[in-house]
Order: structure tokens, then C-alpha cells, then sequence
């Protein structure tokens, strides 16, 4: 089990670093990552590098038995990269440019930039690559976390290049994008601009691909760095720090390229709900590889200072969500950053090593956490033994946080808020990709997949005809992978197993919910949230197996497309009063339910409680609040309170950490404990 931070000692006089490595010794620290902002003081002009401090450090940590994942250092140009190259920054969508002075003033496809990193890179891999304090390599950090979309002349360039390989003539574009409508018929990939300000909106096809493209390029600067580090013969894995679910990046594809998954936490203490948030994407790195434990890279020991208002953690919490990760199959613990830092942006933000010095709790928490996280047991897995699938993909979200559709609906939010009506009823779920195999799962829930390809329309219903249960909700395989319309109208793809067509999508005013709960390094993250309702019908109620449920934004006209489908639920106001909610068809041995709206949060809790009932799916656990998390990993169950009152749940097995026989666990606020059960 890692145990560390982000080290960050150029901040730092030297005479400070001796009393770091002991502190980091006494607080257990076994790896910290070295460099992630020393681009500055490695190479302090082009063609000049600065090795003999970084040596020193290295050296230093080697000699004190703490490992070092390596950054490469090159997420944040220094001044006089960008001052010499200024083609290389970026531009927001009227052209105007970022500069220098924060951090992150790149664009991702320039070539001087690529060519600055690559140079700077190969150098600090061939100094150190059998340095041996490194057992990890950290490329960039949190790709895109600032600047989510890039438009300059770089990014124009980039896009043709890009679209051309996907495309390869501009005919085949202007049939992919539709561009008879409005006159935007292009006659080269040369009039293409890269989704800058326009009079109204854009293309849906043309941003769509925007986004495709902006995940591929970052993407590409991961595996440029990757192919730099293992061209040079390093056998230590090669990783990034992700930032949960998040918007620019696909990161379903960017797994495949990583030799493992690390992930930046931050929740917000100030958020009573932000801990199923975390455990949301928590089972999201852990579905990315399943086969491989991810690493939590990034968290905060207390308060950070990016929100409106940081609040500190409460005592505890800080363990609480990290057992969780290690709950959810994290194989390290690490925080940004190791020493408060005294000057910069992130002044505010905590540290292993307070301002305030060794006589605080945060240092004590510290300390303890270190000295539990040696207690543990070892994992072999990252196994949770989940019977239910939540299905999500980038493309869906990504259309849908564009404009012109019946409604305004938040695919990451909503995705979330069926997450945490699993989680509140210990039902354990991995998340995976629509074309995945799913054939593992009892219950397949696929919510609002707009955007779905035939193939996975073919995968989902090979699915449910080999046996499986899938519940399907409102907006879902709506238009196929260029956001547009197949012959036949709406549910082409999946209509054969579902039975039911979408004839009207019957939109209703959107309810007015707080954008709150963010998850990982959402530092300057669009916080997409639904305009207020105005006027108008607002929700549909509805009946069925389930009880009774308000559903929001849909109340959708279904036409039943044969005599066996089954009407289990109806809508019992509003427009639809009477016509059916929800449908249910046997198709081959499985079977396929679909539900015409998206309900509020005790809905969507009653509607996968009785569809995981009817695939045969029970609780991992029963306890008596809600507050208290269950998750499994292998034959550990990590059990954590969240609430804020002493919970008593029956669980028998052994204690993972004292190896006591236990019938009974009683959990103060952000207690936990693990459970052998096997
Ligand atoms: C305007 C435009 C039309 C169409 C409609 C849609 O009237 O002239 O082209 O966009 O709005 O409401
Ligand atoms: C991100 C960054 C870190 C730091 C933290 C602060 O995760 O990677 O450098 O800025 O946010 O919360």
C-alpha cells in the first residue's frame, strides 16, 4: 500500500529537506512524486538543465527508503518557453490568448510545445531511468484539468489533420455532419475552424467530433511521454492522474494506453452527499482496469482553497474517504502536497505538513493514517463481486452538454445521481462502456445513452437475449455516433429487445438543483447545472411494481410494438395520465424494461431496487442507515459510516486488521472497519 504526496522541494530551502525525510519516516510515507511543477528549475533556459539539486533529492530519498514516482514535469511551460515560443499558447473561443503567470499555458497539439516536452523529457529520463528511487513514472498532470478546450491556430491545424484521418474526404464529413442544413457545406478540410465563437450554435456532428478530438490530442501528449520513458528502456509503469469523470477526456480509452489508473480526489467537506460522489468515481477507476488496483494520487489532508467556501475536514473524514478508495480497489493513499507551501496560488491549501505546524491534528491524522495503512491486509483483487452494471460513455455526455435538444439534462450529474440510488441501497455496481462485455452481470442499468452506436446496440441486446436484465431510461439510443437521426425514428437500436419505440419525448421543465458535490480537481470545471424552471409542467407521477415515483424531464409517448409487452407502471398525471412508464419484454432469455422518464432521487431509488430485485440482485449488506457504505473487495468488506450518529450493523466474519471473530460492528461517525467474510 503507497503511502505519500506530491513532494514539491524546489519550494524549499535545502536545509528543510533533512527534516522532511525524517517526517516523511515518521508519518510512514513509503513513495512520494517528485517534479510535477520543476520544469522551471530543471531548465531554467533552452538547452540549459539543472540536474545537481534534483540529484540531491533523488539521492536523498533513495538513501531514506522512500520510493519516488517521477513526474515528468512538463505541465506547466516556464516563462521563457512560451516568452520565445508564444505560437505555442492557447486561445479561448474568440481567439483571445491565455498567457503565462498561472500554470498550464500550452496548447496541446502545438509542436513547439510537444517539442519543448519531448526535449525535456528524454533528458530527465536518460539521467534518472535507472535511478533507484523511481518506481513510477507520472506523466504531465491532470491533462486538460484547466483548459478544457483549446482553439487556437494550433488546435485548427490539429482538427483538420484529425479529421481528415477520420473522414478522409470532405464529402464524407459533410454526409457524417450534415452540413446541407444552414449552408455549411465545406469544399476543404482548410475552411474548418475549430468550434470557435459562432453567431449561433454549431454543428452537433462538428462539436461532437470537437470533443473527440480534444480528448484524442490530449491523450496523444500521454502516450508521446509514455513512448519517450519506455523507448529509453524503463520498465517502471507509466501512469497519469485522472480527475474522476471528467469532461474533456475519454477516459474509457485513455485506460487502455496506462499501465495503471490514478485518480485526484477532492470532496467536498462542506457537501453532507460528496462522499457517494467520491465513492462514484471511485468504482469508475476501478472499472477503468479492473485487473490492475488504481492509485489515489491526489487528495486533500484538510481544506482546499478553490471553492467558494473550503471547509477543513472533520476529524476522521480524511481516514473515512481514504478507505474508501482502498475499499474500492486503491492500492495507494496520496495527497497534494507533502509541505504547505508558503507563497503561490495554493498558499491555502493544506499539506501533510501544516503551516501550523506537528502539534495539529492534521499532522497527527497524518501520522495515524500512515501507521493503519501498515496494518492492512494485502489485497489480491480489486474484485467487488457487483451484479449490476451502470453503463456510461463519453459520447452521450458529450452531446448532450451541447445545445438544441427537447430538454437540458446533465449527463454527468444525473449518471451520478443513479450511482448513488445503487449506493444507498448497498448494491454494489461496476461501471462499464456500452460495447463491453456485460455477460458477467445480472442487471444491466443504462440510463439516458443518447448517443449509442450499433454496436452497442447489437452488444446490449445479444446481452439481454443470452439472459440478462436491462433497464433502459428516457433518452436513450436516441441518434446514432454522428448525433443524428437513424431511419425509423427514435429506439432503432434497441427497439427489436425492448419492444417499445419512442414516439414523442414529451419534455418537461427542468427542476432547479444546485450544480453542488463536484468530484476530483474540478478547479475551474464548467459547473453545468440546469436552467431554473419556469412556467409549465414540471414532472409526471407514476405507478408501478416499484410503488410510486415522480419522474423529471421526460415524460415520454412510447408505442408498444407488439402484444407481449408488458405494461408494469403508468403514468398517473400530467399529459400521459394512464398511457404506460414503464415496459417489460422477454426477449430471448432475458429481458428488457424500459422506463419513459427520469425520476427524482427516492425514484430512481425504488426503480433499481426493484429491477435488481427482479434480476435476483441483493444488498451486499443489510444495514440500518444509508450512510453507512458497504464495499467489497474480494472477500473484504470495507464497512464506513458517513452519518453523523453511531450506527450498530450485524456482519459476521473476522476483523481484517485485529483478525477478531466479529458478529456485531459498531461505527462511530467516520468509523470503518473491514470484514474478512471469506
Ligand atoms: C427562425 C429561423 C428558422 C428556424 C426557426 C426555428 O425562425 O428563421 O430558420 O431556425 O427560427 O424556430
Ligand atoms: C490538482 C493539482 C494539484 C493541486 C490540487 C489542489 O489536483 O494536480 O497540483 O493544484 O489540484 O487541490
Amino acid at each position: 500500500m503507497h503511502y505519500g504526496g506530491d513532494y514539491n522541494p524546489e519550494q524549499w530551502d535545502e536545509s528543510v529537506w533533512q527534516e522532511d525525510v525524517r517526517l516523511m519516516r515518521e508519518a510512514g510515507v513509503t513513495m512520494v512524486r517528485v517534479g510535477v511543477f520543476a520544469w522551471a528549475r530543471i531548465q531554467p533556459a533552452e538547452g540549459v538543465f539543472d540536474w545537481e539539486w534534483l540529484d540531491r533529492v533523488l539521492d536523498l530519498l533513495h538513501r531514506s527508503g522512500i520510493q519516488v514516482s517521477m513526474a515528468t514535469a512538463t505541465a506547466s511551460p516556464p516563462p521563457w518557453a512560451t516568452t520565445n515560443h508564444p505560437e505555442m499558447l492557447p486561445a479561448d473561443e474568440n481567439g483571445a490568448t491565455y498567457w503565462h503567470g498561472s500554470r498550464q499555458a500550452y496548447a496541446p497539439s502545438s509542436p513547439v510545445y510537444r517539442r519543448l516536452a519531448a526535449t525535456l523529457l528524454t533528458e530527465l529520463v536518460s539521467r534518472y531511468k535507472d535511478h533507484p528511487a523511481i518506481a513510477m513514472w507520472v506523466a504531465n498532470n491532470e491533462y486538460g484539468c484547466h483548459l478544457h478546450y483549446d482553439y487556437s491556430d494550433n488546435a485548427a491545424t490539429a482538427f483538420r489533420a484529425w479529421l481528415q484521418a477520420r473522414y478522409g474526404d470532405i464529402d464524407a464529413l459533410n454526409r457524417a455532419w450534415g452540413t446541407m442544413f444552414w449552408s455549411q457545406r465545406y469544399t476543404s478540410f482548410d475552411e474548418i475552424v475549430p468550434m470557435r465563437k459562432a453567431p449561433y450554435s454549431h454543428n452537433p456532428a462538428g462539436m461532437l467530433d470537437f470533443k473527440r478530438f480534444t480528448s484524442d490530442t490530449l491523450l496523444e501528449l500521454f502516450t508521446m511521454e509514455r513512448d519517450i520513458i519506455k523507448g529509453a528502456g524503463s520498465e517502471h509503469p507509466v501512469t497519469t492522474n485522472l480527475m474522476g469523470f471528467f469532461a474533456p477526456a475519454d477516459y474509457w480509452r485513455w485506460a487502455e494506453e496506462m499501465d495503471l489508473v490514478c485518480d485526484d480526489n477532492y470532496a467536498d467537506p462542506n457537501d453532507p452527499e460528496s462522499f457517494r460522489t467520491a465513492a462514484f468515481t471511485r468504482d469508475l477507476m476501478r472499472s477503468l482496469k479492473p485487473d490492475v488496483p488504481w492509485i489515489l494520487m491526489e487528495q486533500a489532508t484538510n481544506a482546499v482553497n478553490w471553492r467558494p467556501a473550503n471547509a477543513p475536514k472533520a476529524p476522521g473524514q480524511m481516514a473515512a474517504l481514504s478507505m474508501q478508495a482502498i475499499g474500492r480497489g486503491a492500492d495507494g493513499i496520496n495527497f497534494f502536497q507533502w509541505r504547505q507551501s508558503r507563497q503561490g496560488s495554493e498558499r491555502f491549501h493544506s499539506g501533510m505538513v501544516p503551516h501550523a505546524g506537528l502539534h495539529t491534528r492534521t499532522w497527527h491524522d497524518v501520522v495515524g493514517l500512515g501507521g493503519t495503512l501498515k496494518t492492512l491486509p494485502r489485497f489480491s483483487t480489486t474484485d467487488a463481486g457487483a451484479r449490476i452494471a451502470l453503463v456510461l460513455d463519453w459520447d452521450s455526455r458529450w452531446a448532450l452538454s451541447s445545445p438544441d435538444h427537447p430538454v437540458e439534462i446533465d449527463y454527468e450529474q444525473l449518471v451520478m445521481r443513479w450511482h448513488a440510488a445503487l449506493h444507498r441501497q448497498q448494491l454494489l455496481v461496476d461501471i462499464r462502456h456500452p460495447e463491453h462485455d456485460l455477460s458477467g452481470y445480472d442487471l444491466v442499468v443504462l440510463p439516458h445513452a443518447y448517443v449509442l452506436t450499433d454496436a452497442a446496440a447489437a452488444n446490449l441486446s445479444a446481452y439481454v437475449r443470452a439472459g440478462g436484465t436491462l433497464l433502459v431510461t428516457a433518452f436513450s439510443d436516441v441518434v446514432d455516433e454522428h448525433d443524428g437521426f437513424r431511419e425509423g425514428g427514435f429506439t432503432v437500436g434497441l427497439r427489436d429487445v425492448l419492444g417499445v419505440a419512442v414516439a414523442e419525448f414529451g419534455a418537461l421543465v427542468p427542476p432547479a438543483r444546485s450544480a453542488g458535490g463536484g468530484s476530483a480537481g474540478d478547479t475551474g470545471a464548467e459547473a453545468a447545472s440546469p436552467s431554473a424552471a419556469g412556467p409549465g409542467e414540471d414532472h409526471a407521477d407514476l405507478s408501478g411494481p416499484f410503488g410510486r415515483a415522480r419522474g423529471e424531464y421526460f415524460a415520454e409517448e412510447l408505442q408498444l410494438l407488439g402484444d407481449d409487452v408488458q405494461v408494469l407502471g403508468r403514468f398517473t398525471s400530467g399529459r400521459l395520465t394512464g398511457l404506460p412508464a414503464l415496459t417489460s419484454n422477454a426477449a430471448g432469455d432475458g429481458r428488457a424494461c424500459y422506463l419513459a422518464t427520469i425520476p427524482d432521487d427516492a425514484g430512481m431509488a425504488a426503480v433499481t431496487g426493484w429491477a435488481a430485485a427482479q434480476a435476483g440482485v441483493r444488498p451486499v449488506l443489510d444495514v440500518p442507515d444509508d450512510r453507512v457504505e458497504v464495499s467489497r473487495r474480494g472477500d473484504v468488506l470495507t464497512l464506513i459510516n458517513h452519518g453523523g450518529d453511531a450506527v450498530t450493523v450485524s456482519v459476521s466474519g473476522t476483523d481484517a486488521v485485529t483478525g477478531d471473530i466479529v458478529e456485531n460492528v459498531t461505527l462511530e461517525r467516520f468509523g470503518w472497519t473491514m470484514i474478512h467474510i471469506g
